[in-house]
């Protein structure tokens, strides 16, 4: 990179003034739209990565900027002492579109899964049950709280953080035969992820989805489904249990219902949310009205059927490129797809190693662990781009 490179200078500063628990690219990003994006230096990039499953539309998409500066110009907060139409209106239309009569919003998928949680644990003791254990499962990733990292599966997110929150189990993330000694009259609620992200995009079968449902029901526990990552488009449904013909009693969701506003939500049936009376629970900017608007927008854009078909489509284009590109550099030893979500195992080559590369040759995307690549690029990505993208990972092999 230039001596006299703005993305050197800042990036020196970077490693001066913030703590030093991520490793960012050495570039820093002045400006995007769409799936394109360019650096403090002009240079332009391919976003396959999608901010982590979070820019669901893309960068500065015309309607969300239309909501967002049309909110801003009458109220950007307001106290949980008051309400806001914005947060009511997104509120209406989650209900709906999915299982739930009620939500809750806070500011990012760990706090949708903490209030979740919350839910689960203040249901069961408001009817004197004496539940409180929470089953989680192996290779999950539910957020980096100190909850939502003793839920998860990764113990090097735990290392250090001790002692972690009591209270939880860890079962096999699609063991049938290990369910029902899983759950049991202790077992206030099940958390799971329909697709497992950060493990590499490993999703759960519909078999054990259904019986999982069945065993909480007889058992009386809650069966809490963490969409924080698979949600709003991402499998080319609107969530991700409309997949598997479950009904949930709680879903989280985050990433990209915001489309880049941060924004939770936590929802449920009004039977189990009952006991969250006023003074239960709360967040200062959760169902802020700015996020809000966004919110409702990406909603709006994302719950058509054309939409989602297309979301289908593309992730058919893209796999089928991934195919063509392995058969040329075999490089891959499996390539796994849930829309417009993606996981690339790796032969022989670490993802952070191949993402600087890509970087340098520009395109961008995320990881998935040491081995594996992954892709959550933004649902409305064009075939144009997707073609774009690829041909540049393939220089880079
Ligand atoms: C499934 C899942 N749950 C929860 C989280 C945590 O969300 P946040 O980082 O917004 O707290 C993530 C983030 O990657 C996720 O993928």
């Amino acid at each position: 990179m230039k001596e006299n490179s703005k993305n050197n200078q800042l990036r020196e500063m970077y490693d001066n003034v913030m703590l030093p628990n991520y490793a960012p690219a050495s570039f820093v990003p002045e400006s995007a739209k769409g799936s394109k994006l360019w650096d403090k230096d002009n240079k332009e990039y391919i976003d396959f990565g999608g901010g982590i499953a979070v820019n669901s539309l893309g960068h500065a998409h015309p309607r969300l900027i239309e909501a967002l500066t049309k909110q801003a110009q009458k109220v950007w907060h307001l106290s949980n002492y008051l309400t806001n139409e914005p947060a009511i209106n997104l509120a209406k239309l989650l209900t709906e579109l999915t299982f739930a009569d009620n939500v809750f919003f806070s500011n990012s998928g760990s706090e949708a899964n903490e209030a979740a949680i919350k839910i689960a644990r203040k249901y069961h003791a408001s009817k004197n049950s004496p539940r409180n254990e929470i089953v989680s499962f192996e290779g999950s990733f539910h957020g980096r709280s100190l909850l939502n990292i003793s839920l998860g599966g990764t113990e090097m997110h735990k290392k250090g953080f001790e002692p972690l929150m009591p209270g939880i189990k860890h079962g096999v993330f699609n063991d049938l035969a290990g369910l029902e000694k899983l759950i049991t009259d202790k077992t206030a609620a099940v958390i799971i992820e329909p697709v497992q992200g950060e493990a590499g995009v490993y999703a759960a079968t519909k078999e054990f989805m259904q019986k999982l449902r069945a065993l909480t029901l007889e058992q009386g526990a809650l069966l809490i489904i963490d969409e924080v990552q698979s949600g709003v488009g991402r499998m080319g449904s609107l969530y991700g249990y409309m997949h598997y013909e479950v009904e949930p009693d709680i879903v989280t969701s985050a990433k990209g219902l915001g489309g880049g506003m941060p924004i939770g939500a936590t929802l449920t049936t009004k039977l189990i949310g009952e006991s969250m009376q006023p003074g239960t629970h709360g967040s200062t900017f959760g169902g802020n009205p700015m996020a809000c608007a966004v919110a409702n927008e990406v909603l709006k854009i994302i719950n058509d059927l054309g939409f989602l078909e297309e979301v289908r489509r593309k992730e058919k284009l893209f796999t089928e490129l991934l195919e063509d590109l392995n058969k040329e550099k075999k490089v891959f030893s499996g390539i796994r797809s849930e829309g417009l979500w993606i996981g690339c195992d790796l032969i022989n080559a670490d993802s952070g190693d191949i993402i600087n590369r890509s970087y340098e040759r520009g395109l961008i995307m995320v990881s998935a662990g040491p081995q594996c690549l992954r892709l959550a690029p933004a649902l409305n990505i064009t075939d144009d781009e997707i073609k774009e993208g690829i041909e540049i990972l393939k220089t880079v092999f």
